[in-house]
């Protein structure tokens, strides 16, 4: 396998992440929006939640020291204050992708295993996330288990 680095985002990587974030939600729907007017809004979106080091986003990405091929995102979230010994912050991980070519290699389970590391040192509660059908086994395998807790009340699409 190739030599893979896995690092923290920089502003070099706004662009790539955009073009990997439309070739990541292309790949599950079609899209409703021109490509280029979302690469922009994307870009603007990313500029503003990763530059800075106290925005509650992280973004972890995959290269190999000439391109990204993959990345996955983490945003902190604050429970309220609790006066028993039970961490006061949640994270919601999302936008977990590698690139085609070299899925099946172990690379979305480092990833994925980065920003639990991360989390563990921060003292993260819970780290939730809502996982595509196939990717069900990796999260698992990652140590993530279906929760009997939590309740998600859904926006209701069926009279659009
Ligand atoms: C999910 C993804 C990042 C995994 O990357 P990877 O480097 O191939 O992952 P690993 O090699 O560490 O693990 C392979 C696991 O990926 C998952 N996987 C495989 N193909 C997948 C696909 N097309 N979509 C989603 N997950 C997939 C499976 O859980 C697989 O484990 P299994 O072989 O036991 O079924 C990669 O498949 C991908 O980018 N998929 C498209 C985007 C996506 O679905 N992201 C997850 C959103 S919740």
């Amino acid at each position: 396998m190739a030599p893979y680095r896995i690092r923290l985002a920089t502003s070099d990587d706004w662009n790539a992440l955009a073009e990997m974030r439309y070739q990541f939600r292309v790949e599950l729907g079609s899209p409703t929006e021109p490509k280029s007017r979302f690469i922009g809004r994307c870009r603007s979106w990313i500029r503003e939640r990763f530059c800075s080091g106290s925005s509650s986003w992280r973004c972890w990405v995959i290269d190999d020291g000439k391109q990204l091929l993959g990345h996955v995102c983490l945003q902190l979230f604050e429970k309220m204050p609790n006066p028993v010994n039970e961490a006061e912050v949640h994270a919601y991980l999302t936008n977990l992708y590698i690139v085609p070519k070299i899925r099946g290699e172990g690379l979305g389970r480092k990833l994925v295993n980065k920003a639990l590391s991360w989390c563990r040192a921060r003292r993260v509660d819970a780290v939730i996330l809502w996982a595509s059908p196939q990717s069900k086994s990796l999260y698992r395998r990652c140590g993530f288990a279906t929760s009997t807790q939590i309740f998600e009340f859904r926006r209701d699409t069926s009279s659009q």
